[in-house]
């Protein structure tokens, strides 16, 4: 199978990248990136001759079309992907998101090739800390930031493919993935490569917002099984029942790499900052029949922990600027 992965040298595309070749060496890979600050080839340097890595822009629609052309399937993980930069300034998100997806439809529309879009919880907005509901399938759409309105509206342009032109997609919503290859500018290597490197982990506002935590593996396995055995059209909610609030989560990281547990600063909080996320993937287990491998949260960061830890060539060239452009927002206040 021709497989054209977009947003392949990020942490999740590469990630499905490497899992695809080890579980389905026939796979022949295309992936089309950017190459923008958040990806990084060297994590496709140990296949780098099983695939063909395409430098460019998903709303280049030639060259989309040509690649889309000698496709059978379209994964769609290229995007903007993170909540801080889109509140500094929004536009990328809205060119690369909605304009960059539109030219994606619009080439497998020409095509007729199969598509698998994917997407995250946030579309949902948030949850309070005590309700007893989780997202599911049919919950109304009502994103806070600029990041998770334009991957809402990059959902509602498949679904409106789907149904006007009988585009052959489906789309997953997963939560807060966390593993190998995860740009430090994210809330768990940030922390990881903090304590790693000498500096105190840092939570924004008082720490008790949750995040519902999966393994970027466990992700990538329901990927396959959507595209394998979803139904044409649908949607399904990715999620292994890991809400973790983000106090516990550094507390875990500070644990396991021998710190004090309170070894960490308050920092000015995220605007607009969602509360809660929480997925019920119920109906991903029972009609698809997926589970999640890793449900040990601290045996999971552990691993994590021990790879940033190992990989210190993978992430420390980028430290210090991630460090100082969080710095020129951030105040400690406790
Ligand atoms: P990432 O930022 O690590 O990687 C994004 C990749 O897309 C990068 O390699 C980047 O170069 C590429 N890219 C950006 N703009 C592009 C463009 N215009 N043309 C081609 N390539 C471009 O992101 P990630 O965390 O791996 O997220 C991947 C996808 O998964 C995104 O669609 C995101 O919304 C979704 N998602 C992420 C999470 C999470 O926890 N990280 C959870 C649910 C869903
Ligand atoms: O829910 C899925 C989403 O998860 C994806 O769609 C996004 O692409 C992905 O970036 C992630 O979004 P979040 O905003 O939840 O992730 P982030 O890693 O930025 O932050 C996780 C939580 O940690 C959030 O509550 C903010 C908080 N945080 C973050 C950073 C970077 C801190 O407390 N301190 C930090 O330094």
């Amino acid at each position: 199978m021709r497989v054209l992965v977009t947003g392949g040298a990020g942490f999740i595309g590469a990630n499905f990248v490497l899992r695809t070749l080890e579980q389905r060496p026939d796979a022949a890979i295309t992936v089309l990136d950017k190459l923008t600050y958040a990806a990084n080839p060297a994590t496709l340097a140990s296949v780098s001759d099983r695939i063909d890595l395409v430098k460019g822009d998903i709303a280049d629609a030639d060259l989309v079309d040509d690649l889309v052309a000698a496709t059978d399937l379209v994964v769609h993980f290229a995007a903007e992907s993170h909540n801080d930069n889109s509140l500094a300034d929004p536009s990328a998100f809205v060119q690369t998101n909605l304009v960059g997806t539109y030219s994606l439809l619009e080439a497998v529309r020409r095509h007729g090739v199969r598509y698998h879009h994917i997407s995250t919880d946030e579309v949902y907005g948030d949850l309070d800390l005590d309700d007893p509901t989780r997202f599911t399938e049919t919950t109304a759409y009502n994103p806070s930031s600029p990041y998770s309105s334009t991957k809402a509206g990059s959902d509602l342009l498949v679904r409106a493919w789907v149904r006007s032109f009988g585009l052959a997609a489906t789309i997953s919503n997963c939560s807060n993935n966390y593993g190998p290859y995860q740009h430090i500018e994210k809330f768990i290597p940030r922390q990881i490569t903090n304590v790693l490197s000498g500096v105190r982990p840092k939570l924004y506002g008082d720490g008790l917002n949750v995040r519902d935590w999966i393994h970027v593996d466990d992700h990538n396995d329901a990927v396959w099984t959507i595209i394998d055995k979803g139904e044409i059209g649908e949607t399904y909610l990715i999620g292994a029942d890991g809400e973790v609030n983000n106090r516990t989560v550094v507390e875990t990281v500070l644990e396991l790499l021998g710190q004090p547990a309170d070894a960490f600063d308050f920092v000015t909080d995220r605007p607009g900052h969602d509360r809660r996320y929480a997925i019920d993937s119920t109906r991903l287990r029972t009609e698809l029949g997926w589970r999640p491998q890793y449900v040990d949260f601290s045996a999971g960061i552990s691993a994590t922990i021990d790879w940033y830890r190992d990989n210190a060539d993978w992430w420390q060239p980028n430290k210090q600027a991630v460090e100082q452009g969080y710095a020129a927002t951030e105040k400690v206040i406790g």
